[in-house]
This record gives structure tokens, C-alpha cells and sequence, in this order.
């Protein structure tokens, strides 16, 4: 039988251009969507969260995509600039340096945050060429932007959510009432008393263990580096799905997806076969630099509200987390409140 040459040359076209859609597709995975590969290993996390090399960094998407927010401060820097950060602004988050914070407000004699940061941007010209007051006025700004960034929604996103689990759960929200009651008595609050909040400090821990408000730990191989059996080239980013990890069974056992801050009686370690699994606060060098300041501010707000209130789920809350660069209740929570 002769081939017929029309049907052939039509063949042919339709290869080509088949071949064609094909390797575009491939030319779009690679470029555009990037190649990806998932593991799910906690020994792998392990291995992240313990690696204390600066060489899993920041990707520079943080400083590119989103520098209206962040721009070049301690949040999306790399290197000798974000240890220079680091240095200025770690310290001044410690929980000694919390507690004089009224001492030092009556006496003035110690240098606040903003003062740091200031005299920061002075100290570092020969680094990256702040030599110029608008360079030196721009690290400021970034500074401070990263810190409101990290401070804020964060703690306060924290603070709804635990206020939210609390109405849920009547009896954790009773214990911690009378862990309050018992440890305070009609004072404030003081370092001492938020020290002795253990059941507090639970209810804190879980909250952040079902909603940490930071979704996922990213890091960007800043030059080739190899985890347990893999390779990672320089250029590729890392990402840990925090609420994924938080709430693996294998991990925190059946009830992982409940609220049960009572598996914290015994600390991170005695609540999670592989305790580094659990990084509300991220990992390694990076790791929150206002974890304990966060932690302080969330025991007194939960006090101050629970020794004068009590509250339950308003019938119109809607359960919704979204992500909004942070994990948010979608429709906000509505709360019926009356007083203790
Ligand atoms: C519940 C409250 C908070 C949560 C859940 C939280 C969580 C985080 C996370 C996940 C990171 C990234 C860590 C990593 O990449 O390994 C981070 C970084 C950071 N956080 Fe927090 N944070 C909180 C509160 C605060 C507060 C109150 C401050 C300061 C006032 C603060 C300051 C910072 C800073 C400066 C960094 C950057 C650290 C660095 O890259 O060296 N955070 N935080």
C-alpha cells in the first residue's frame, strides 16, 4: 500500500506541533513553576532545624516580591548584614531586658529598641555602603517594618486564636482561670507570677501548635548543602509546612488534630516523638528573635482577660483559618463575653 502523502505531511505537521506544546510545557515547569520535590520525613526536619550553618538563608523572593514590606531588614537579609541586625535587635527582645522595660522608662538610662537600631544604621557604613543618610534612614525604616511585621499581627493573631479555643473548651478556659486567680490574686501580673502559669504556658503551646500563625520555615540553599540523602543546589528554596508538621499523628498521636494542651504537661519534648517538629517560632539561626517576648505579652493579655471575664463562642462564629500571609480566623471571632 502507498502512503498517502497529504495524510503524511499532516502527520507530521501534527508531531511537530505536538512535540512543540510538549516542550513548552516542559520549558513552563521548569522555568515558571519550577521543579519541586516533596518529602515527608521528620528526620529531615530534624536535620534542618538542628543545622546551624547560615547557608540555608533567606530566599531572595522575600526581599524582591514583597520589599513595600519588607525591604532589607533582619526578616529577608542574609550574611554579614542580618548578623549585624541580629546583633542590635535580639538583645533588646530578651526577657531580662522585657522586665526593666518600666525601670528603664522611669530612669531613662538604658538605650530602648528604636535607639538600637538607630545607632545601628550609624555603626555599619563600611558593610554595604550606608553611607548615605537616605541608605542609613531606609535600614531604619526596614527595621522597623519588619519588627511591627513580626511583632504585631503576629502576637495578635495568637492572642484571637487562643481566646477562640478557650471559649470552645470551657474547661481549659476554667483551669487557667483558676491557675490565674490562685497565682496573681487581685495584683497585676509580674514576671514571678507569668513564670508560674504553667497551665497557661499550655494552653499558649497548643494554641500555637493547631494555628501557628507563620504557615511555613523558609530557607534558600545560599550554596549547595545536603540533608541526610539530599543534595540541595544552591538556588532552591526549602519550605516546611508548619501546621502540616504540628499536626502529623505519626508524630503527636491520634488526637494530634484536637485541642489537648495537656500534652504539653511535660514540655515541647514530652508532647512530640520528634520535638523539633514542633517551630511555631521557625528553626535554627533565624529562629524568632521575640519568641519569649511574644510568649511574655500573650500570658498577660490571656491574664488580664481571664481574671476579669468569661466567654463562650458567639452562635454567629464562623470557623475559617486563611492564609493571609499569616493563618487568620477568615470572619474574625465573635465572642459572648461576661464578666467573672
Ligand atoms: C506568637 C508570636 C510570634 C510568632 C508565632 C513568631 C514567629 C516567627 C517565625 C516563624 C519567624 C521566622 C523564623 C525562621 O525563619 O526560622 C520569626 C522571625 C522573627 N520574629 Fe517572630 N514571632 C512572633 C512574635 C514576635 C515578636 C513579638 C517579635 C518582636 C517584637 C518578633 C520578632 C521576630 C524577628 C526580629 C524575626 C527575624 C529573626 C531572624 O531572621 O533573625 N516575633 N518569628
Amino acid at each position: 500500500m502507498e502512503a498517502n502523502p497529504i495524510l503524511m505531511a499532516k502527520i507530521t505537521v501534527s508531531v511537530v506541533i505536538g512535540g512543540f506544546i510538549v516542550l513548552l510545557m516542559l520549558l513552563y515547569n521548569l522555568l515558571v513553576l519550577k521543579p519541586k520535590l516533596q518529602r515527608q520525613d521528620p528526620e529531615m526536619v530534624k536535620k534542618i532545624s538542628l543545622c546551624t550553618s547560615l547557608s540555608p538563608g533567606k530566599p531572595s523572593y522575600l526581599s524582591k516580591d514583597r520589599g513595600p514590606l519588607l525591604g532589607q531588614g533582619i526578616l529577608s537579609s542574609n550574611g554579614p548584614i542580618w548578623a549585624h541586625q541580629r546583633k542590635i535587635i535580639a538583645p533588646e527582645l530578651y526577657t531580662d531586658k522585657v522586665k526593666v522595660v518600666k525601670q528603664r522608662t522611669e530612669a531613662s538610662y538604658e538605650k530602648d529598641l528604636l535607639q538600637m537600631v538607630h545607632e545601628g544604621a550609624k555603626s555599619c557604613n563600611d558593610y554595604y555602603g550606608l553611607s548615605t543618610d537616605s541608605s542609613r534612614d531606609k535600614f531604619i525604616v526596614d527595621n522597623c517594618k519588619n519588627i511591627y511585621f513580626a511583632g504585631h499581627e503576629t502576637t495578635a493573631i495568637t492572642a484571637t486564636w487562643s481566646l477562640m479555643l478557650l471559649a470552645a473548651h470551657p474547661e481549659w478556659q476554667a483551669r487557667a482561670r483558676a491557675e490565674v486567680l490562685e497565682v496573681c490574686g487581685d495584683s497585676p501580673p509580674d514576671a514571678n507570677m507569668l513564670r508560674n502559669m504553667k497551665t497557661l504556658t499550655m494552653v499558649i503551646q497548643e494554641t500555637l501548635r493547631l494555628y501557628p500563625p507563620a504557615a511555613f520555615v523558609i530557607r534558600a540553599a545560599l550554596e549547595d548543602i545536603t540533608f541526610k540523602d539530599i543534595m540541595i543546589s544552591k538556588g532552591m528554596n526549602i519550605q516546611i509546612p508548619v501546621p502540616i508538621l504540628q499536626q502529623q499523628c505519626d508524630l503527636w498521636g491520634p488526637d494530634a488534630h484536637k485541642f489537648n494542651p495537656e500534652r504539653f504537661a511535660h514540655g515541647i519534648v514530652g508532647a512530640c516523638k520528634t520535638p523539633q517538629a514542633y517551630m511555631p517560632f521557625g528553626v535554627g539561626p533565624h529562629v524568632c528573635a521575640g519568641q519569649h517576648f511574644a510568649m511574655t505579652e500573650l500570658k498577660v493579655i490571656s491574664t488580664l482577660i481571664l481574671s476579669k471575664f468569661c466567654f463562650s463562642l458567639s452562635p454567629g462564629y464562623q470557623h475559617s483559618p486563611a492564609f493571609r500571609l499569616v493563618i487568620v480566623p477568615e470572619h474574625g471571632v465573635t465572642l459572648r463575653v461576661r464578666t467573672a
